[in-house]
């Protein structure tokens, strides 16, 4: 099975006339909260367990999409045009290739992301998500939100998250061919999830040393740990929604902050070590351990990178933004 083949059993029979019109989409950064850290399959991006993560709604990707009656599809990354040659015009222009119902169909893409690009931020789960979203309107597709969290799936794994608002858990599935490995909202009481506060800091704007892609393949195949690694994410998976239900702020940041120290333990034991951090990370890392010791209750988590997003309740917002007037801080509703 490959992702051309998901494409045509999700699509089926359904009319795919592009319209001419200009179409665009906005998908929501989602910041996992239990960590999707290596794929049972690779091409089709099918996770080992499943993940569970909150979006950040006024964080994400705008997508503008529209046909161009041109000989080859252009895309502009913020403003600029995407170098043929890089990395991210090829991923784009695999992806693209799924919706490219007839040769004749090349696409003009802005994509603009109000966060770091590729800095462990996950803009790529909120890029190929509103993307997605944008195909479905483009071809008049009229997919379900299961389906479109299929789709964006295969341009990042964690894409599949980014097509709701809230809590998310992404099923990891059992089928060889994924059709049933989406996501779906995860039910959080609104005022536990109204109490939260997302603090960014993002200090490190560069793109990322090694792509995710990359760096869970290597943990897969090298790491000594990845063998606890699906046993640690069922236990934290099975605890938090325990501290989701109870309301316990506590728990749920000892959870989260436990899980994101547990996925980049696993990595640094590969061979060679992957290393996310910098000397930024460690120091922030020291400042919310000791701030939590002897002030209130802070946790933080971290992706496929060196920058910290805190986790904190918003009675605390004050002190907060006392201790780190550098943090961006969102809420989740
Ligand atoms: O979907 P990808 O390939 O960008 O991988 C995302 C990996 C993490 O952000 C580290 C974890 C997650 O679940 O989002």
């Amino acid at each position: 099975m490959n992702a051309r083949e998901t494409i045509i059993k999700i699509i089926g029979s359904r009319q795919h006339t592009p319209t001419h019109k200009t179409i665009t989409t906005f998908a929501p950064v989602n910041i996992a909260l239990i960590k999707y850290w290596g794929k049972r399959d690779n091409p089709l991006n099918l996770p080992v367990t499943n993940s569970l993560s909150i979006a950040l709604p006024t964080k994400g990707t705008t997508t503008t999409i529209r046909i161009n009656h041109t000989t080859h599809d252009a895309y502009w990354l913020n403003g600029e045009p995407v170098d043929k040659n890089s990395e991210f015009f090829n991923r784009l222009h695999h992806f693209c290739d799924l919706f490219r119902f007839h040769p004749s169909y090349h696409f003009d893409i802005d994509t603009k992301n109000n966060i770091p690009t590729a800095a462990g931020l996950a803009s790529s789960a909120s890029g190929f998500a509103a993307l997605t979203l944008a195909f479905n309107q483009l071809f008049r597709l009229s997919l379900e939100k299961p389906q479109l969290s299929i789709l964006a799936r295969l341009g990042s794994g964690s894409a599949c998250r980014s097509l709701w608002e809230g809590c998310v858990e992404w099923e990891k599935g059992q089928r060889e061919d994924g059709l049933d490995s989406f996501a779906h909202p995860y039910e959080v009481t609104p005022s536990f999830l109204n109490s939260i506060g997302v603090g960014l800091l993002i200090f490190a704007k560069e793109k990322k040393k090694m792509s995710s892609r990359d760096a869970m393949l290597a943990t897969v195949q090298t790491s000594p740990l990845y063998s606890q690694w699906p046993k640690q994410v069922e236990q934290d998976l099975t605890d938090i929604k325990i501290a989701i239900s109870q309301h316990n702020f506590v728990r749920f940041g000892e959870i989260a902050e436990k899980n994101a120290l547990a996925m980049h333990h696993t990595m640094l034991m590969s061979q060679p070590s992957i290393n996310y951090c910098d000397a930024s990370t460690h120091h922030y890392r020291e400042k919310i351990w000791s701030l939590r010791k002897s002030k209130f209750p802070i946790y933080f988590t971290q992706d496929a990178g060196p920058n910290i997003k805190l986790l904190f309740q918003k009675e605390n917002l004050s002190a907060v933004k006392e201790a780190f007037p550098e943090a961006e801080i969102v809420f989740l509703t």
